[in-house]
């Protein structure tokens, strides 16, 4: 048979109140990066055909984030009208689409792309699909009303639910399967009749079990997959979640965290095995490490950040677009910006490349065996030569590259001649 085409709609067009900013709410960064971009990473996993972005409060931000990919399009909701509306909106971008469309959430970014294979794999088995996890009570997710059967019924929304119904820890994620020409039926017939006075996309579910469809029901496995965001309460804890996630990979990997609830790993951070990783590290961006490294504490690796293997840093060492070469150590307070350093050289305490200069951003190349002195300021852009050092507290200016073998020292740095020449 041949396989269905998917589409993926991302409703990310909301205002997002309750954060209380300035910022549409699926621009909040977990990690580092927004949470629209783990919602996006999780379809892309599925290969889809298209991937249509729901926007609208906000909307330049999210599609200059965004914009510019090509299995990407975005979809304009002028008002925020409710779920429905949303996918209504995007659906204008899957006209004529006859597969199965794959909604999604811009503010749930802990969903893993296993949980929405299960999800269209069960579309084998019904008309259309809905993600369920089971939490407790208190929570202010959509409810899922079973008929006695057991199959599903509806879904009601935590405003609406009755006593009775608020009490079911059976809840609706927000995500579904749904057959293109069904959720294109739903849509037409959804009202606003409730107490939000919004179009919610949950009612497609009784519209269409009530005309015969079968909806499924996936759970999943992990019950963080469905957090929602709506405050910053639940930013922290997606963040959480997200954070021991990414760092319990790194361990099954070979990685060794001496305090996992200390230490902050983004989606897009590659590690080595054996490398040892102490108390108090944020690894954000794009970050690799060697294998056999040890990290921290308290070291900073931001985007760009490489360490090769068995390259060490340690504490508040802050490195940006800088890679350190195999077996180099730089061990206590530097800055390492727009910098190569070659193999087995020693950058010592202190140290800081000084790589902007008010307007623009300059590099340093350090090669290999050079020993840079304690207390160092390397003005960008500028060379050290292999085996070339420098004396403590020097001030090597830009453009004044240190010769290979060459020693230098003062402010500013000089060719070091021994006395009495
Ligand atoms: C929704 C579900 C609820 C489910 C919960 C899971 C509805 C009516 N309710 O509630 O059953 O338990 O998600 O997290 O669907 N959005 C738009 N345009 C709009 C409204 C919302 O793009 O007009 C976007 C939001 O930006 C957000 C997503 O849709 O990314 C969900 O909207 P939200 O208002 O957060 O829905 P919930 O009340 O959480
Ligand atoms: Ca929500």
């Amino acid at each position: 048979m041949k396989k269905r085409q998917l589409g993926v709609v991302v409703m990310a067009a909301g205002k997002g109140t309750r954060m209380k900013s300035d910022r549409p709410k699926v621009m909040h960064k977990i990690l580092g990066e927004p949470m629209l971009a783990y919602v996006l990473a999780a379809a892309r996993a599925l290969a889809p055909e298209k991937i249509v972005i729901v926007a609208g409060h906000g909307r330049e931000k999210v599609e200059k984030a965004f914009g510019g990919a090509r299995d990407i399009e975005f979809a304009v909701q002028e008002k925020q009208l409710g779920t429905a509306d949303a996918v209504r909106a995007g659906m204008t971008r899957l006209k004529n689409f006859d597969g199965d469309v794959l909604v999604l959430s811009g503010d749930a970014p802990l969903i893993g792309p296993g949980t929405l294979r299960k999800m269209i794999a069960a579309r084998k088995r019904y008309d259309n699909v809905l993600l369920a996890a089971d939490v407790d009570d208190e929570c202010a997710y959509g409810r899922i009303v079973r008929n006695n059967d057991g199959s599903l019924n509806r879904i009601v929304e935590a405003l609406d639910a009755s006593p009775e119904e608020s009490e079911i820890t059976e809840v609706n994620a927000g995500m579904y399967v749904f057959a293109a020409q069904d959720l294109g039926y739903a849509l037409s017939k959804i009202t606003n009749h409730n107490r939000k006075k919004e179009y919610y996309l949950t009612d497609a579910v009784g519209i269409l079990t009530g005309r015969g469809k079968k909806f499924g029901v996936v759970t999943a496995d992990d019950p963080t997959e469905i957090i929602g965001i709506n405050s910053r309460d639940e930013l922290a804890d997606a963040t959480y979640f997200l954070n021991r996630r990414h760092i319990e990979r790194h361990m099954r990997n070979g990685v060794t965290f001496w305090s996992p609830e200390t230490t902050f790993v983004g989606p897009n951070v590659k590690i080595g095995r054996d490398t040892e990783v102490l108390p108090y590290c944020v690894m954000v961006g794009e970050v690799r490490i060697g294998r056999g490294c040890e990290v921290g504490p308290f070291s900073h690796l931001r985007t760009g950040a490489q360490l090769d293997d068995a390259a060490e840093i340690g504490n508040f060492v802050e490195m940006k677009k800088a890679r350190l070469g195999a077996g180099s150590k730089a061990k206590h307070l530097t800055y390492l910006g727009d910098t190569t350093i070659g193999k087995k050289t020693n950058i010592g305490a202190g140290t800081i490349t000084a790589n902007y200069d008010g307007k623009n951003k300059w590099p340093t190349k350090i090669g290999d065996n050079a020993f840079i002195g304690s207390g160092c300021i390397l003005v960008a852009p500028v060379r050290v030569g292999s085996r070339g050092m420098t004396g403590a507290g020097s001030l090597v200016t830009r453009n004044h590259d240190v010769k290979p073998g060459e020693v230098v020292v003062g402010v500013p740095a000089r060719p070091f001649k021994k006395a009495g020449r």
